[in-house]
């Protein structure tokens, strides 16, 4: 209930742990690497940095002051500060961000695969029946990987992570500080081994030195900063409400600005030296990554591990670890997210809350590990949970989440006044905020945002449709139709309903309307 004392990090540290866990996941692992590599490597750093200062440190303080100010889950926190626009607002984010979390956590499920394919047939050559395809036809992952995503049995690989995580948020913060103490320190100590062992392979040094030489040719082109600027909100974990939950169990007089630089300062550090491992590895084998950012995981730096000289076993399991605890503190921070918008909302017990969104979160999963192969010719997507994949993917991660941030900005900027949310955080924090930061969410960055969505759907539209009709034909066509209108209705209308179904409002612990 709104009325029970309110879960607290037991430490400042654990609150750190959890926070930066949250943020440092895959994103930091392999999607930065793909995104870098994609756009030209050293060509990505200056609009991903530009994107740290200008959105992503902003909205990281906004974020964190929201929980802070209100003690409350994103939902009734954004009521609190905007009333019934600034719920919906809240809704909308975590039932995109639980899109998110849905096919997070079958990727982690096929992490799963990988890490016990590790321990031995990961590095042999198998045949794809699903795919018709004989021993010898693919590299060793390649085929480990179609072979694996193309039966059932990634459906309890999906059950097994979804248990992991309704484990770790089992008592709340309680729970989770227990489990980021040991797997965010597990992940810092596998990275750095596994950068140790990509600088010194022969030819690595020269891999990294491609991630420092900037092309400014590349960064004329759009696509580079949109890709740059989603990054960055993903990689924070921002616009999925997770951080405002996070900072809602900090005691009051936490300070918030030097919180969300911590924060953001471990996320990019730990980003640049995956980065760094990645590339010295690619480099060093020749490795030309497939265009697809799950290939990198799945298929291309296991690749490059396989051609180690010594220790391809060992590497190859402390590579898939690392990515199973890095994803597991992420993954755990949506569902503890989710969890506590219904738990603040309709007062319900924590553990009955924890098994209703595992128990509907499964059902989504295990949609995204379908594994009927509708695909077969191995350049799109293969299975009908990875095509599934695909398409929520394009709206989730590359719409939703900004439009999140954006209206986020927009609620604090022109409802509350974002000289409220400075007067929460400053007597707490050692660097003040000035009038500054308000015009950075009033105008800058719902400017920016605005400009890099408009963009998106001008470049999609010139390329003959918002579902991506110049690579997709007939039925894929459709079911990419279909997705964009199932993200619609669950997002939008979702939030709607569960907007309207009364709870804190009625038991009067929120002053509600904009002057709170
Ligand atoms: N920050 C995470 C990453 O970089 C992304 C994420 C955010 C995943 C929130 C889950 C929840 O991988």
């Amino acid at each position: 209930m709104a009325d029970t004392p309110r879960d607290q990090w037991k430490s400042k540290l654990g609150f750190i742990l959890a926070a930066s866990g949250s943020a440092i996941g895959l994103g930091n692992i392999v999607f930065f690497a793909a995104n870098a590599y994609k756009f030209g490597a050293g060509a990505f750093y200056v609009p991903y940095l530009v994107a740290l200062f200008l959105l992503g440190i902003p909205v990281m303080i906004m974020e964190l002051g929201i929980g802070h100010r209100t003690q409350r889950a994103y939902p009734e926190a954004m009521y609190q500060l905007g009333g019934i626009k600034g719920e919906w607002i809240g809704w909308f984010g975590l039932l995109n961000a639980s899109v998110i979390t849905m096919y997070y956590i079958t990727i982690l499920g096929w992490v799963l695969g990988m890490w016990i394919g590790a321990f031995g047939s990961l590095w042999e050559s198998q045949a794809v029946p699903a795919f018709g395809l004989p021993e010898g036809a693919l590299s060793n992952s390649m085929s480990y990987f179609f072979g694996m995503i193309s039966k059932y049995e990634t459906v309890a690989y999906v059950v097994i992570v979804w248990i992991m995580n309704a484990v770790i948020v089992w008592s709340g913060t309680k729970s989770i500080e227990r489990a980021v103490k040991i797997f965010v320190p597990v992940m810092w100590l596998f990275m750095i081994i596994l950068i140790f062992r990509g600088i010194t392979l022969p030819d690595g040094p020269q891999g990294i030195l491609l991630l420092f030489t900037p092309d400014f040719e590349v960064m004329k082109d759009f696509e580079v900063w949109q890709g740059a600027f989603s990054q960055i909100f993903f990689t924070l974990s921002l616009g999925f409400g997770i951080m405002a939950t996070y900072a809602s169990y900090l005691p009051k007089k936490s300070d918030q600005t030097s919180n969300a630089l911590t924060i953001s300062f471990m996320n990019c550090a730990f980003e640049y030296i995956a980065g760094l491992a990645v590339f010295a590895v690619l480099f060093a084998f020749a490795i030309v990554p497939r265009a697809s950012t799950l290939s990198m995981t799945f298929f291309v730096l296991p690749e490059g591990i396989g051609s180690f000289p010594v220790g391809v076993q060992l590497f190859g399991v402390m590579f898939f670890t690392l990515l199973l605890t890095a994803g597991l503190t992420s993954s755990v921070s949506l569902v503890e997210a989710l969890g506590a918008g219904v738990i603040d909302k309709f007062g319900m017990d924590r553990k009955k809350v924890v098994l209703i969104v595992s128990a509907i979160g499964t059902v989504g999963s295990v949609m995204f590990a379908l594994p009927m192969v509708i695909d077969p010719s191995l350049d799109g997507n293969g299975t009908l949970g990875l095509t599934l994949l695909d398409f929520f993917d394009h709206w989730a991660f590359s719409y939703g989440l900004l439009i999140c941030g954006l209206l986020e900005c927009l609620l604090i900027g022109w409802v509350l006044g974002p000289e409220k949310l400075r007067e929460s955080i400053n007597p707490h924090s050692r660097i003040k905020l000035g009038p500054l930061f308000d015009w950075m969410i009033k105008l800058v960055i719902p400017a920016v945002i605005l400009v890099i969505l408009g963009f998106s759907i001008a470049s999609e539209m010139s390329k003959g449709g918002l579902y991506g009709s110049t690579v997709e034909t007939g039925t894929m066509q459709n079911l990419h139709v279909l997705v964009l209108a199932g993200w619609l209705v669950f997002t939008i209308l979702g939030s709607m309903a569960l907007t309207a179904a009364g709870g804190f409002r009625r038991n009067g612990s929120s002053q509600g309307g904009s002057d709170a």
